[in-house]
Order: structure tokens, then C-alpha cells, then sequence
């Protein structure tokens, strides 16, 4: 395999909070390679995306981050902000769930995405705007001349999603994060998204994470999934392993809780995901696994091999593989 564009090591982040400190990350290690989307998966509140807002520079200042994200040889833990200005939109970007979020509602699109060109490129105005037109044009926006005049408003919500994938690609960036790209979206709509990204992906050779909290959604464009719990990743596994053979008993979890053909009821995780305060000792899912015995209070587990997958359960083996 190519090596990693985006090596996180030992990854954590601690807010400080009126109620003390708060682990939200807890040491996670991930590593995307040029070319490859790699998904993270988990329940609201794991820590999906403050791990990359961590990556990207973006976390408030009540954050501490500790550990290492290197980006193509480059350490960005520590780094200044005038060096995360430089390579947030260059070599690293970001689009999250609510695209409107991400665009200037006063100015034409063509305008936005020229201006973040010329923000990292010696380019003259003509051609950051002829720029601009071609990459409407890629992530499949209709008439991109006459849409590039536009305002922000006067796209759907699934058109304003391409625009910002426009944007976000602009700079043929190494990585792409893509936070909960499709959650606004309907069903046919996200679809569509998705195919703008694995383009995006195949045509410039973008390494990709793509965040979701849908398994349904990791099915279709993944080829490696990192699912997260309580700021820690516990199975790391090809797509294929993750639904023919789940290895951590969260994951099964998941795929249980998933809407599929033939299911006559939805089996949700029973119990809640922790709180951050104060996670349990030991594995964090144990106070709602099924398989859980004292040992799993014992230690956090790390992840170890089984089959072809990471899992970071103590009980796996014996526990078996199958759902
Ligand atoms: N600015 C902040 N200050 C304090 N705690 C925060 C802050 N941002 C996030 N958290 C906490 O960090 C933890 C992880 O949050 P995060 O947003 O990464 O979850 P997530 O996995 O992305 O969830 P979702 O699926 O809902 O987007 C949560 O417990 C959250 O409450
Ligand atoms: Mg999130």
C-alpha cells in the first residue's frame, strides 16, 4: 500500500469545560493513503469530528490537542495558525454537513471559488474565474458559466453541496474530510454527493475520510471503515469485514441498529454512549455489551489483530465473529 498522506498517531483531545476536563478524543491512531476513502463511523458524540477539527487547526481555544497528525511529512500538531491558514484549502480540506455554512450568502459562486484559488495560487483574476467554471463543471453543475454568476441562494441544497465540494477541491488538496456530507440531503440527492466525491477522488487521486454515523452510506463508496466510541477507534476493518464479519461487539451493534431488506425490526444499541466527564474505566462500551466480564473494566483495550481486522475488544476471540 502507498504510504499514508494523513498519519494521525496517538491523537487526543481534552476540553476544558465548566465541569472539568473532557477527553473527547482518547488516543487514536488513523492513517489515509493518496487515493483511498476511509471512513469513520460512530454515535453522536464520539468524537468524529473533533479528531479532524483537531487535523484541520479548527478547534476552539478551550481545546488542548496532544499526539501527531503529520500531513504529507508535515507535523500539524503545534503548528502555528499562520501555517494552518496555509494548508487548510491547499493541501488539506473540509466540508461538513450544512453547505450554506461554508459560503458567503452576498457573493456570486464563481467569485467564492476564484477567491479561494487565489488565495493559495499566483493566478490572475480571468483565470482563477475560467478555473472556477471547470470545476463547476466537474462536480457536475449544469450550465457552469451561467451558475457561476449565481448566488448561493439560488441553488438547491444538494447544488450548494457541489459547490462546496468546487471549493474545497479548488487547490487539488492531498486530503479531503468530509463531515456528514449527505446528512442534510434526501435519500436520491446523497447518492449523487457521494458520486461527486469518489470522482473527485479517482480524478485527482484525493485521499478521503468520509464521517458518517451511517453504516448504509460507508457501504456504497468505503474501502476501509474506522468505527469510533467514546473517543476511541475499536475496530478497524475493510468494508467487507466490517459487515460479513464484525469483530468488536459495538460494531455488531451497529449493523443490527441499520435499516436492511428482510429486517422485520431495527434492534437499537441498548443503553447510552458515555458520558465524556466521566467515561467508564476500562472499555467504555462495557457498560453496554453483552459480553462484557469484570476484565473489561480492566485497562482500555488496544486494538489487536483479528482475522483481517483491528479490534479492540479483550473478549473477541472468544466471543467469535459472526453477527
Ligand atoms: N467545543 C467543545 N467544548 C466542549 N466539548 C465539546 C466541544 N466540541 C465537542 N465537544 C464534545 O466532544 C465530544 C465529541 O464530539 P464530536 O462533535 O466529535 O462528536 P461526533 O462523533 O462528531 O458526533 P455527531 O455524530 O453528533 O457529529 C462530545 O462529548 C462533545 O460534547
Ligand atoms: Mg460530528
Amino acid at each position: 500500500m502507498a504510504s499514508p498522506v494523513l498519519q494521525i498517531r496517538d491523537l487526543k483531545v481534552t476540553f476544558s469545560t465548566p465541569l472539568g476536563p473532557l477527553v473527547a478524543v482518547r488516543g487514536i491512531d488513523l492513517d489515509v493513503s493518496a487515493g483511498e476513502m476511509t471512513a469513520v463511523v460512530g454515535e453522536s458524540g464520539s468524537g468524529k469530528s473533533v479528531s479532524f477539527l483537531a487535523a484541520m487547526g479548527l478547534l476552539p481555544k478551550s481545546a488542548t490537542v496532544e499526539g501527531s497528525v503529520v500531513l504529507d511529512g508535515q507535523q500539524l500538531v503545534g503548528a502555528s495558525a499562520k501555517v494552518m491558514r496555509s494548508i487548510r484549502g491547499r493541501l488539506m480540506s473540509m466540508i461538513f454537513q450544512d453547505p450554506l455554512s461554508a459560503l458567503n450568502p452576498v457573493h456570486r459562486i464563481g467569485a467564492q471559488i476564484s477567491e479561494m484559488l487565489r488565495a493559495h495560487q499566483h493566478m490572475t483574476e480571468k483565470a482563477a474565474r475560467s478555473r472556477a467554471v471547470e470545476l463547476l463543471e466537474i462536480v457536475g453543475i449544469p450550465q457552469p458559466g451561467d451558475r457561476a454568476l449565481q448566488y448561493p441562494h439560488e441553488f438547491s441544497g444538494g447544488m450548494r453541496q457541489r459547490v462546496v465540494i468546487a471549493m474545497a477541491i479548488a487547490n487539488s488538496p492531498k486530503v479531503l474530510i468530509a463531515d456528514e456530507p449527505t446528512t442534510a440531503l434526501d435519500v436520491t440527492v446523497q447518492a449523487q454527493i457521494l458520486e461527486v466525491i469518489q470522482k473527485v477522488q479517482a480524478q485527482f487521486g484525493t485521499a478521503v475520510v468520509l464521517i458518517t454515523h451511517d453504516l448504509g452510506v460507508v457501504a456504497r463508496v468505503c474501502e476501509r471503515v474506522n468505527v469510533m466510541y467514546a473517543g476511541r477507534v475499536v475496530e478497524r476493518s475493510g468494508i467487507h469485514d466490517v459487515f460479513d464479519r464484525p469483530t468488536h461487539p459495538y460494531t455488531r451493534g451497529l449493523l443490527a441498529s441499520l435499516p436492511h431488506a428482510g429486517a422485520d425490526r431495527l434492534v437499537p444499541i441498548v443503553g447510552f454512549p458515555p458520558n465524556m466527564l466521566k467515561p467508564p474505566s476500562g472499555c467504555a462500551f462495557r457498560t453496554r455489551c453483552l459480553h462484557a466480564v469484570d476484565a473489561c473494566g480492566h485497562g482500555i483495550p488496544e486494538l489487536q489483530p483479528i482475522g483481517e481486522s483491528m479490534t479492540a475488544c479483550v473478549r473477541a476471540k472468544e466471543v467469535g465473529v459472526s453477527t
